[in-house]
C-alpha cells in the first residue's frame, strides 16, 4: 500500500489544486489517511497503464473532496454517528422493505402520509425502486436512467427526495435507492452528447465500428433478455456504431476502462449521498468490466472498481454504504461483499438470492436437503457485511443454486431447474402455484419465473377455486418463507404488498410497453382497500399481516439475529424439516416444508419455548403442516448447561 506520508502529500496537493474547503483537519485526516491510500492502490490496479494517470487520479480525488465539501451539516453529523461502532446495518433491529414508489403511494410528497404504515410494520430501512428521469417509452421500470440528477417528473423533484430522506431519518428509517451502475439510458445526458458528436461522451460507452468486432465477445456472453433482444449489442444510427447493451437495447453499458467514467459515476454517487441516501444498491454490478475471451461477468477489475469507489465514499460521505445486486453463482454473489482486510471493503450489503431460491425450492419439493447443503456451505460472509434476506424482489426468480450443491445431494441441476420452472408455472401435477414464465431461452432450455409471493405460494389458485383449506395452506406457506428469512442473521426485507397477500396482476398484458415483460405481473399497485382489512384477523389480509408483524416484533427482541451471528443448519433426521441454529443454539429455527405433520427430535438435553407463540416444546415434537418455530432454550436449561465460573 502507498506510504502514508506520500499519500498525505498527494492528497493535500489535490485539495489545494481543487481549492476545496475540507472538513475539520482531525476528521479529514483520519478518514483520508485511512481510506485515501486504499483508493489510490485500487485505482492504480485498474488504471495504472493510463497515459495521463496522475491527472485522472487527481481529478477523481478532487471529485471526492468536492463531494465532501458540499455535504450538508446534518449529513456530516450522520457520518460521524454512523462511522462509530460496528455499523448500523449489522443490527438485529434493522427491518427492511421495498416498493415502487408510484405503485405504493404515487409520489414522493405523498410518502409522508404513509410513514405510519411503515411504522406499524417496524420498517427501519426503505428501498425505493428507481426514481430518476427515464425515457418516455420503454424504460425497464426506471432502470434506464436519463439523469441521476433529476427525478422522474410524475414522482416529484430532487428537493422532494431530500425532504423524504430527512423525514425518514427523523423516523429512524434508512433510505436505499438504486445506483444503476452498469448502464445509462440511451437518452442520458452523456449518451445524447455522444450522439451529437462529443468524443469525450462517446468514450463513456463501449462502441464498435463493425458487428464483426462484437462477435469475439458475443460468443462467450450470457443473454439476459433473450426473449426481447438476442445478443448484447445494438446498432446506433446516430453513432454509426455498435454499442454494448447487456440488458435492453436502450440501456447502454458504461465503459469503466475509461477513468473519466469512474470519476463521473463517483460524482453521481456523492451527489446522491449528499441528498441523504443511506444505501446505494449497485445495480447489475457483475457486468461492469469486459475482457475478450471471458464471460464479462464478475471479473476482478469489477471488484477493484467497487472497492475504489467504496474507499472514496468512506472519505467523502461515510454514512452511505453499498448493497450489491449480483444474481450470479452463489460464490460470485458472496464475492461482492469483499473481505475483512482493510483494503477488501466492497459492498456492505448483498441480497442473498440463494436463501430465497432454496426456500422456494424446498417448498416445491417438500425436501430440505438442498436448502440445508447451500446454507451450510455458503452463508459465512465478512464480519462487516450483512445479507439482505428476502422472499420476493421486483425481478424474476432464476434458480441460481450452485450445481455443486445439487450434485452433493444427488440432484441434477439442469433438470431440477426445469422441474422448478414447471412447478411454479403450474404445469407440474400437484403444483399449487400460478407463476408465469420469464425469458424462456429455447436454445439453452433456460427460463425463469415471475409471480407475486402469494400467487406463487398458492393463494391465487386457492381463491379462484374457493378452496378454504388451500387458502389456509397458502397463507402458512407465505408465513413459512417469511419466517425463515426473518429468522436468518442479516436484514430481513419485506416486499410491500406481501403482508396483505397481494396476488398477480394480469393487467400488464394490456399495456403494450409492458406486455412483453412478465415481471410486471408481480409489480401491482398497492391495494390500500385490502390493506384496510389488515386488522381483521379472520380476513386473508389480517391472517398474514398479523402473524408477520408479530414475527418482526419478536425478531427485534432477539439480538442474536444481528448480522455476523453464527448460523448452522442441523440434521433434523427428517428430510422434510429444516433445522438451523443461530448463535450456537440461542435460537433454533424449525420449518416443516410440507402440508403434512412431521415428527422430529431436536438433539441435546435442553427444553424449549417457541419464541413466536411462547409455548413450551419438548425436544421430541410433532409439527403441523408448514409449521415454523423459533425455539429458544428455557431459562432452566440455559442455567443447567451454562458452565460455572
Ligand atoms: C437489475 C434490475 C432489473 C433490471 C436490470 C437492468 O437486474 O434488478 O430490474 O432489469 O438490472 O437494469
Amino acid at each position: 500500500m502507498m506510504e502514508r506520508a506520500t499519500a498525505q502529500r498527494f492528497l493535500d496537493a489535490v485539495a489545494r489544486r481543487a481549492a476545496i474547503r475540507l472538513l475539520e483537519p482531525r476528521d479529514f485526516n483520519t478518514r483520508l489517511m485511512e481510506h485515501g491510500p486504499i483508493a489510490i492502490d485500487h485505482l492504480l490496479a485498474v488504471y495504472g497503464d493510463e497515459p495521463e494517470l496522475a491527472d485522472h487520479v487527481t481529478a477523481i480525488f478532487a471529485t471526492a473532496l468536492e463531494g465532501q465539501a458540499h455535504r450538508p451539516p446534518a449529513l456530516l453529523a450522520r457520518d460521524t454517528e454512523r462511522s462509530a461502532g460496528r455499523g448500523w446495518h449489522l443490527g438485529h433491529d434493522v427491518i427492511g422493505a421495498w416498493a415502487y414508489l408510484d405503485r405504493f403511494c404515487g409520489t414522493l410528497p405523498s410518502l409522508h402520509d404513509h410513514l405510519g404504515y411503515l411504522d406499524e410494520l417496524g420498517i427501519t430501512y426503505l428501498h425505493l425502486m428507481p426514481l430518476f428521469a427515464r425515457p418516455a417509452g420503454p424504460n425497464d421500470g426506471g432502470y434506464a436512467v436519463s439523469s441521476f440528477r433529476h427525478i422522474h417528473p410524475p414522482l416529484g423533484t430532487m428537493e422532494d427526495l431530500r425532504r423524504v430522506a430527512e423525514a425518514l431519518h427523523r423516523h429512524g428509517v434508512a433510505l436505499a435507492i438504486d445506483l444503476v451502475f452498469n448502464h445509462t439510458a440511451d437518452d442520458h445526458t452523456w449518451a445524447l452528447a455522444a450522439k451529437q458528436g462529443s468524443p469525450a461522451d462517446r468514450a463513456c460507452y463501449l462502441t464498435f465500428d463493425t458487428e464483426g468486432e462484437t462477435a469475439e465477445y458475443q460468443r462467450n456472453l450470457r443473454q439476459i433478455f433473450p426473449d426481447e433482444k438476442p445478443g448484447s449489442f445494438v446498432y446506433s444510427a446516430d453513432l454509426e456504431q455498435w454499442v454494448w447493451a447487456t440488458f435492453h437495447s436502450y440501456q447502454w453499458d458504461l465503459n469503466y476502462r475509461n477513468p473519466e467514467v469512474f470519476r463521473r459515476m463517483l460524482s453521481e454517487t456523492l451527489f446522491l449521498a449528499n441528498i441523504g441516501i443511506d444505501v446505494l444498491r449497485l445495480d447489475a454490478v457483475p457486468f461492469i468490466w469486459k475482457e475478450p475471451g471471458t464471460t464479462c461477468e464478475n471479473l476482478p477489475q469489477a471488484h477493484t472498481i467497487v472497492r475504489a469507489l467504496n474507499a472514496l465514499v468512506r472519505i467523502a460521505a461515510p454514512a452511505t454504504i453499498f448493497k450489491s445486486e449480483a444474481i450470479v453463482h452463489p460464490d460470485d454473489v458472496r464475492s461482492y461483499l469483499g473481505t475483512d482486510e482493510p483494503d477488501g471493503r466492497e459492498c456492505e450489503l448483498s441480497y442473498d438470492p440463494l436463501l430465497m431460491v432454496e426456500a422456494w425450492e424446498a417448498l416445491a419439493t417438500g425436501h430440505t436437503h438442498l436448502l440445508r447443503q447451500s446454507m451450510a456451505t455458503r452463508f459465512v460472509i465478512p464480519q462487516r457485511t450483512a445479507w439482505v434476506n428476502y422472499v420476493r424482489s421486483h425481478d424474476d426468480i432464476g434458480w441460481g443454486f450452485a450445481d455443486e450443491d445439487a450434485t452433493a445431494v444427488g440432484i441434477d441441476g439442469f433438470w431440477h431447474r426445469m422441474f422448478l420452472n414447471r412447478f411454479y408455472t403450474g404445469e407440474e401435477p400437484g403444483s399449487f402455484s400460478r407463476g408465469v414464465p420469464f425469458q424462456v431461452n429455447p436454445a439453452t432450455g433456460d427460463a425463469r419465473v415471475s409471480g407475486t409471493t402469494a400467487s406463487l405460494a398458492g393463494l391465487e389458485r386457492a381463491m379462484l377455486r374457493g378452496d378454504d383449506l388451500q387458502v389456509e395452506l397458502a397463507i402458512r406457506r407465505i408465513l413459512l418463507l417469511y419466517g425463515l428469512a426473518i429468522a436468518t442473521p442479516g436484514i430481513p426485507l419485506l416486499n410491500l404488498g406481501d403482508e396483505i397477500g397481494t396476488l398477480n396482476d394480469h393487467t400488464y398484458l394490456y399495456d403494450p410497453e409492458r406486455s412483453h415483460d412478465s415481471r410486471w405481473i408481480h409489480r401491482p399497485s398497492f391495494d390500500w382497500e385490502r390493506a384496510n382489512r389488515r386488522h381483521i384477523p379472520a380476513s386473508i389480509e389480517g391472517s398474514i399481516f398479523g402473524p408477520l408483524t408479530h414475527m418482526l416484533r419478536v425478531r427485534r427482541s432477539l439480538a442474536v439475529f444481528a448480522a455476523g451471528s453464527a448460523y448452522r443448519p442441523l440434521d433434523s433426521g427428517n428430510p422434510h424439516v429444516y433445522l438451523a441454529e443461530v448463535a450456537d443454539g440461542a435460537v433454533v429455527v424449525v420449518a416443516n416444508f410440507t402440508a403434512d405433520r412431521q415428527d422430529i427430535t431436536v438433539a441435546g438435553n435442553r427444553t424449549w419455548r417457541d419464541a413466536l407463540t411462547a409455548e413450551p416444546r419438548t425436544p421430541a415434537m410433532t409439527l403441523a403442516g408448514y409449521e415454523l418455530l423459533w425455539l429458544v432454550p428455557t431459562p432452566e436449561t440455559v442455567e443447567a448447561t451454562t458452565p460455572g465460573p
